[in-house]
């Protein structure tokens, strides 16, 4: 997918420097040339050697070397570059950049480019969130500089929060994003279910299930970012609303069932969501006292969204795709469970405990299609949505075979 494209990567001096090596490694092997520069502070974590054997080129640092100024100056560096990301970005290069210092070769290249600037933050959680680097992102971000994440999570310094650098595979997906044709899926509609939903046993209890509402939530922004019109219908999850998207907000199944059909005609359903399969047969409106040592609930079924929007008929999306969670058997079962919904495509995934699916940032899923089923490795949540959504766009628009 990226064949022929140009990444210029700048390693800045940070302890999440050592991921741009398996960064490097999964951009050649997607088949980009990278150049790299490291500032003074990068070779402090990783060695300038590492970073030629993985890149195949020569790596620059030095903003006075008489024989890199000869050989590729610090302009020609940036304008042979397609694209250049900053990565990891430390507080300091992100302070630098935004004011338009040049002290050394990185900076001066930053400053010199016209191509678009991607930046990685990775830092401790208090300097992301002093006022200082606040202000530096905005004004980057103004500037049409990208800022990829940072991430919330256990950090090199002991301490937790959000400062982490997002994972090499997701800054994968945003590269191989800015690359991939985005007009893609202009004119079509979409239409996700994401998140669990919760079923009222009274007015304070609920049943509901482990969904956290990721991999739904990245596919609805993966449909956005390829142009198409899309609607979300999300259970409760913590997930932010993916922005282009029109988001419908639903407690239970029947509201989830009622806010799809209120959606249609869409050319395509990807149905995501951790529907809870029952609900309490007969609803209490007062809170049930703890009278007994049991109590039995009856339940009864929900509908079938996916099922239902399976259904021959004039609203049927062009393209209905399913998920099947498991937690063994998953490529026998998503086959059988394509059949049984009427769905047609579905994607098997793993949620055994072990898997660390639900919750997590990591899916290995199986996509069943009308011609066969396939095992994808295991891979970032977003980088599923993003293969996925650009299967979904080979269906409506393939594209012309490269030479
Ligand atoms: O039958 P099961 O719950 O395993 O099927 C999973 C698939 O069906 C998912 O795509 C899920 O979104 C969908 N589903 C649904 N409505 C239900 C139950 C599941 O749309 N009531």
């Amino acid at each position: 997918m990226l064949q022929n494209k140009r990444i210029l990567l700048i390693i800045s001096g940070g302890i999440a420097a050592y991921k741009c090596l398996e960064l490097l490694r999964l951009l050649r092997e997607q088949g980009a040339t990278v150049r790299c520069i490291l500032t003074k502070s990068a070779t402090e974590f990783i060695t300038p050697l590492s970073v030629a054997t993985l890149s195949g080129e020569k790596v620059y640092g030095d903003l006075f070397s008489l024989t890199d100024e000869y050989g590729m100056g610090h302009i020609k560096l940036s304008r042979d570059a397609d694209l250049l990301v900053v990565v990891p970005a430390t507080a300091n290069i992100l302070a630098r950049m935004a004011q338009g210092i040049a002290d050394d070769l990185a900076t001066t290249v930053l400053l010199a480019t016209n191509k678009k600037v991607m930046a990685v933050p990775s830092m401790n959680v208090r300097m992301w969130e002093h006022a200082a680097t606040v202000s530096n992102i905005k004004t980057l971000q103004g500037r049409g500089v990208e800022i990829l994440g940072p991430n919330c999570g256990a950090m090199a310094c002991g301490e937790y929060g959000e400062g982490r650098m997002v994972e090499p595979t997701e800054i994968l997906t945003a590269i191989r994003t800015h690359f991939s044709d985005n007009s893609r899926l202009n004119g079509l509609r979409a239409l996700v279910t994401s998140g669990p939903t919760h079923e009222p046993i009274d007015p304070v209890r609920y049943i509901a299930n482990r969904s956290s509402g990721k991999q739904g939530h990245a596919i609805a922004s993966a449909l956005v970012r390829l142009g198409a019109e899309t609607t979300l219908v999300r259970g409760p999850t913590n997930e932010p609303d993916p922005d282009g998207a029109k988001v419908i907000r639903v407690e239970t199944a029947c509201e989830m069932l009622k806010a799809c059909k209120n959606a249609l005609p869409t050319d395509i359903a990807v149905c995501a969501a951790a529907v809870s399969d029952w609900r309490i047969k007969k609803e209490t409106s007062q809170k049930i006292k703890k009278e007994n040592a049991e109590l039995t609930l009856s339940l009864k079924e929900n509908p079938d969204i996916l099922e239902l929007l399976s259904q021959p008929g004039n609203e049927r999306p062009r393209l209905v795709v399913g998920f099947a969670a498991e937690t063994s058997d998953v490529a026998e079962k998503a086959i059988s469970k394509r059949g049984k919904k009427g769905c047609d495509w579905i994607i098997g995934n793993d949620v055994s405990p072990k898997s660390g699916t639900f919750g997590g940032d990591t899916n290995q899923v199986h996509l069943v299609t009308e011609t066969g089923s396939e095992s994808w490795p295991k891979m970032s949540k977003l980088e599923v949505a993003d293969l996925l959504v650009n299967r979904i766009a080979d269906q409506f628009r393939p594209q012309a075979p490269t030479e």
